[in-house]
């Protein structure tokens, strides 16, 4: 059984990984504007990096069910297991963050127009109250695949520089491993 994840789940990773940070520096560009064409253009653009993520993560999910790699290997029975459910977590942030985003638009009386050409449809009908309380959903699920992100990149970098073992090559596989 292989060793290391296949190069489409390690450039879906990455190209997740570019497409949150690009959503998160959107919306944080976004807070200090007033409203303007700039800042509804911005708006749109977060909008469709953030729908993408929504849209890979079945094709990930696929790959990685037919992936053919030894996903325990080099790792005790504790690190098996909150690995486990820390990926697990970050897949189902991975679906609640562009979701609840696109409820909050839709809740808000805002349809969306992926990258111009695809329109989406409202998930629910125009409302302010429910609009304020998606908005804030969105935002706590945000901070919540924050810390989680921090705790995996931490973990990822602790095998790497501490346990020196094949974990971050696993996901970067240029890299060497630490003699
Ligand atoms: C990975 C995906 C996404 C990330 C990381 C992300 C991140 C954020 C962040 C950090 C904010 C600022 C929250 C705050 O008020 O403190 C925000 C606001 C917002 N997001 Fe997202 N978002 C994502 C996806 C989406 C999607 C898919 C949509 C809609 C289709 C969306 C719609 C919005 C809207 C409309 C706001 C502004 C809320 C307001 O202040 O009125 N987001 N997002
Ligand atoms: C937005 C940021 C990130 C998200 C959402 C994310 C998500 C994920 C997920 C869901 C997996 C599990 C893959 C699977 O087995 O199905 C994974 C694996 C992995 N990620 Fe990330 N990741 C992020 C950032 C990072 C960063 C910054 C690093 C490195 C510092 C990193 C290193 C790794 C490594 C080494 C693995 C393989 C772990 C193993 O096989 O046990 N990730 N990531």
């Amino acid at each position: 059984m292989r060793k290391r994840y296949s190069l489409p789940l390690i450039s879906l990773h990455w190209l997740t990984v570019i497409l949150i940070i690009t959503a998160y520096v959107l919306a944080t560009m976004l807070e200090d504007m007033t409203l303007s064409p700039q800042k509804l253009k911005l708006y749109a653009w977060h909008k469709w990096v953030g729908i993408s993520v929504l849209f890979l993560l079945p094709l990930r999910l696929l790959l990685r069910f037919v992936d053919r790699f030894d996903h325990r290997y080099e790792l005790s029975p504790f690190e098996i297991k909150a690995s486990a459910s820390v990926h697990g977590m970050l897949y189902l942030l991975l679906i609640a963050v562009p979701l609840l985003g696109w409820l909050h638009s839709s809740a808000a009386g805002f349809s969306v127009v992926w990258f111009g050409l695809v329109s989406l449809p409202d998930l629910v009908g125009k409302d302010k109250a429910l609009a304020e309380i998606f908005k804030e959903l969105h935002a706590g699920s945000v901070n919540l695949l924050l810390a989680l992100v921090v705790l995996h990149a931490a973990a990822a970098l602790y095998h790497h520089y501490f346990q020196r073992d094949g974990v971050l090559v696993r996901m970067i596989p240029w890299l060497r491993k630490k003699s």
